[in-house]
């Protein structure tokens, strides 16, 4: 078998950017991948699918909301349910089919199967044992178990089940009040599911910036989603096709029942290594299952590890980062993450993201820091789509001005926030974004008008 500059197992996001930077960088490269598709989970089961079902829905409830009010008259679209999954899926095929182009177009090759490592330098896929100067794992996450619950992706679902319910659900207990909790809770709100939030925590999106957090909750709630918080969950029973959820409430140990057509569990992901080999190779792992990495690079030569297998965020642009880093490395260059710059998204309506430091890390950590808030309420651009509630929020040093974290729960939020990622990439003060020129009518004047607040005051506010 053919010998390799390098091997990457998995090709979703960490993976295929690995492997086509390699190749940018003239390495000999090979991706084992044993979906049918490339992409991962992102493209596949994840990230991508649940924009599409996401995008739907909005829409939906856009004509049911909105249209009158802009004098848009006339019968109000029904579900079809299944032309939804079909359009869900092209969305998907289009780009694993993209992926599968550029693996041509930058001469990398598919080594079709599941791999596992045989030993130091080699890759073994099917009955084939290619050879290799270097590996990467980017084998990417499972969604984590629950004790007392039975994943059977079909009444109680993880994220990937979520995506193909065979009908829409009339009930839905979603348990997790994390980033897929919300997103696909959105989803089927928006459809017409009764959905509950059962969340352990006494605050939804745990580590995001608390103000943030209460100010989306309150938002998820006007659009009939229920939490019930500090609860934890105890088990789910499936009979007769409906769950029963019961859960615990932490403050009184006082017991309740839920019942539902549908039960999503999203309490988390954990790495995905099974079967590869690594105890028999003496790869050191961390204590709560990912490969012990020191610059991508494990204790065995040769053998490297990015993504969602290693610590840090699970999010599908880390990995992407890792990839072209760890790349660069192997060509020879130097590679570089910022950890501290790693933006974060949900993309319910309205979006919430987020970059650097919370209000609640400045404090814990001392730093003496201000606030420049600014509400949608006063972006003319915001008001003209009925998305006005939320805000930007942009903590900055207090003697140097320079930006440590902006907050941001509004419309287009994930696309907002890169302004403010690049700033800090350049050690930006909020008087630099407020002295930068932004067109009007758009939503990002409110970044700058919270960078405003950051000095002498916002205009609109
Ligand atoms: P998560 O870690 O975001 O949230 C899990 C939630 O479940 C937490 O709030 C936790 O307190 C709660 N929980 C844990 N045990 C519980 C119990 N027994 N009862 C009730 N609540 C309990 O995990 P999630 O949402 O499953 O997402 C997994 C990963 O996928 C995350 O790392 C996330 O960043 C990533 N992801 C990112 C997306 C994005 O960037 N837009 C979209 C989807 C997933």
């Amino acid at each position: 078998m053919a010998t390799y500059d390098a091997i990457i197992i998995g090709a979703g996001p960490g993976g295929y950017v690995c492997a086509i930077r390699c190749a940018q960088l003239g390495l000999n490269v090979a991706v084992a991948e044993g979906r049918d598709a490339l992409g991962g989970t992102c493209l596949n089961v994840g990230c991508i699918p649940s924009k599409a079902l996401l995008n739907a829905t909005h829409q939906l409830h856009e004509a049911h909301e909105n249209f009158e009010k802009m004098g848009l008259i006339g019968g109000a679209p029904t579900v079809d349910w299944a032309k939804m999954q079909t359009y869900k899926q092209d969305v998907v095929n289009g780009n694993t089919k993209g992926i599968e182009f550029l693996f041509k177009k930058n001469k990398i090759t598919w080594l079709k199967g599941w791999a596992t490592i045989p030993g130091a330098g080699q890759v073994k896929v099917g009955d084939d044992i290619h050879h290799a100067k270097n590996i990467v794992i980017a084998t990417g996450s499972e969604a984590a178990s629950l004790p007392g619950v039975t994943v059977d992706e079909t009444t109680v679902v993880t994220s990937t089940g979520a995506l193909t319910l065979a009908k829409i659900p009339a009930s839905m207990v979603v348990i997790g009040a994390g980033v897929i909790g919300l997103e696909m809770g959105s989803v089927y709100a928006r459809l017409g599911t009764k959905v509950t939030v059962v969340e352990y925590l006494d605050t939804i999106t745990p580590g995001m910036d608390a103000e943030v957090a209460k100010a989306f909750q309150k938002i998820l709630m006007k659009q009939g989603l229920r939490f019930i918080m500090g609860a934890a969950v105890q088990g789910v029973a499936v009979a007769g096709g409906m769950a029963t959820v019961t859960c615990k409430l932490r403050k009184d140990d006082k017991e309740s029942v839920l019942e539902a057509e549908t039960v999503l569990l999203a309490t988390g992901r954990k790495p995905y290594t099974a079967g590869l080999g690594l105890e028999a190779l003496g790869v050191e792992m961390l204590p709560r299952g990912q490969i012990k990495t020191d610059h991508f690079a494990t204790n065995i030569k040769g053998l490297y590890a990015i993504g969602d297998a290693i610590t840090g965020p699970m999010l599908a642009h880390k990995a992407e980062d890792e990839g072209m880093a760890l790349a660069e490395i192997l060509a020879g260059k130097s590679g570089h993450v910022n950890y501290g710059l790693i933006p974060g998204v949900i993309y319910t309506t309205p979006e919430v993201a987020s970059v650097g430091q919370t209000e609640e890390q400045l404090k814990e950590a001392g730093r003496a820091y201000k606030v420049g808030k600014f509400p949608f309420m006063g972006n003319a651009r915001a008001k003209a789509v009925f998305q006005a509630d939320g805000f930007v929020k942009i903590l900055a040093d207090k003697t140097t001005d320079r930006i440590l974290g902006a907050h941001i729960i509004g419309p287009g939020a994930g696309d907002l926030i890169h302004e403010v990622c690049v700033a800090m990439e350049f050690g930006a003060s909020a008087q630099d974004l407020a002295l930068t020129s932004h067109a009007h009518p758009t939503y990002s004047e409110a970044v700058r008008e919270a960078a405003l607040a950051c000095g002498d005051g916002a205009i609109h506010a």
